[in-house]
């Protein structure tokens, strides 16, 4: 049975269990840390470093997704330290792919472009990379536009850990990384691939998309994974 610590959130005291990390506390009390890799229901990886947080007594930012609660732990989710680089990480990801809204199939419904709006990003001050990036339109039913990817991994998690095909993996390092099917074949050649669509739903930008839907029918519904998490567990 897990212990209750006591903790302090941005100078407010709060409690949360041992098993839980600084955002399941931060989300439990209402306080908003951003994020986009980590999706409850699913294992939480820290690819995004969206949701780093200040912790008093350590000099590195930690990710709220995957660091847990201590007792006595003292962690600041928002200041001018945080902004800087959460503004600096969204940059990056808009820099390293070829990302056009006005064009895009998610273009109102994107977690990215969401989140780069909130922050007041209306500009990039990177140069942008134009990689060389495929688009995989293979599948009957969905298509892959690695252009707009951000490598966060929530396809690979969910194909594996909710749906048990383990289609999705990732090839490569570095900036060269990439999401592919099996063993890098056309996603529509996947003996895997059970064509259950929750990669799809669970993609947060319009890198995963239906074929044949209109920009304002994209946006993702992924609320199914933590029910189907908590009724694994037993829980209501
Ligand atoms: S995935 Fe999101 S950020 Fe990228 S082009 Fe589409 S709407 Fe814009
Ligand atoms: S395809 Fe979508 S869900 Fe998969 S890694 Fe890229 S952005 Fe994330
Ligand atoms: S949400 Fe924590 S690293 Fe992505």
């Amino acid at each position: 049975m897990s212990r209750v610590v006591t903790l302090k959130l941005n100078d407010q005291d709060m409690s949360g269990q041992e098993d839980e990390t600084i955002l399941d506390v931060a989300r439990d009390h209402n306080v908003a840390i951003p994020t986009l890799c980590q999706v409850s229901g699913l294992s939480s990886v820290g690819a995004c470093r969206l949701c780093l947080v200040e912790v008093t007594g350590v000099s590195k930012l930690l990710p709220a997704c995957t660091t847990f609660v201590t007792e006595g732990m003292e962690v600041f989710t928002d200041s001018e330290r945080l902004r800087k680089y959460r503004r600096m990480t969204v940059e990056m990801l808009f820099a390293e792919g070829n990302h056009i809204c006005s064009i895009c199939v998610e273009n109102g419904h994107c977690e990215l472009q969401n989140l780069a709006i909130s922050m007041g990003i209306d500009h990039i001050r990177l140069p942008y990379f134009y990689p060389k990036r495929s688009v995989d339109a293979s599948h009957q039913r969905f298509a892959l536009d690695s252009n707009r990817c951000i490598l966060c991994t929530r396809c690979v998690r969910v194909c594996d850990e909710i749906e048990g095909a383990h289609t999705w993996d990732v090839m490569g390092r570095g900036i060269q990384s990439r999401v592919i099917t099996d063993m890098n074949q056309p996603w529509g050649d996947s003996e895997t691939c059970t064509s259950c669509g929750k990669c799809v739903q669970t993609c947060p930008t319009g890198a995963l998309f239906e074929k044949g839907k209109a920009v304002g029918e994209m946006s993702k519904r992924y609320a199914f994974l933590s029910y189907l998490a908590q009724m694994r567990e037993g829980r209501k």
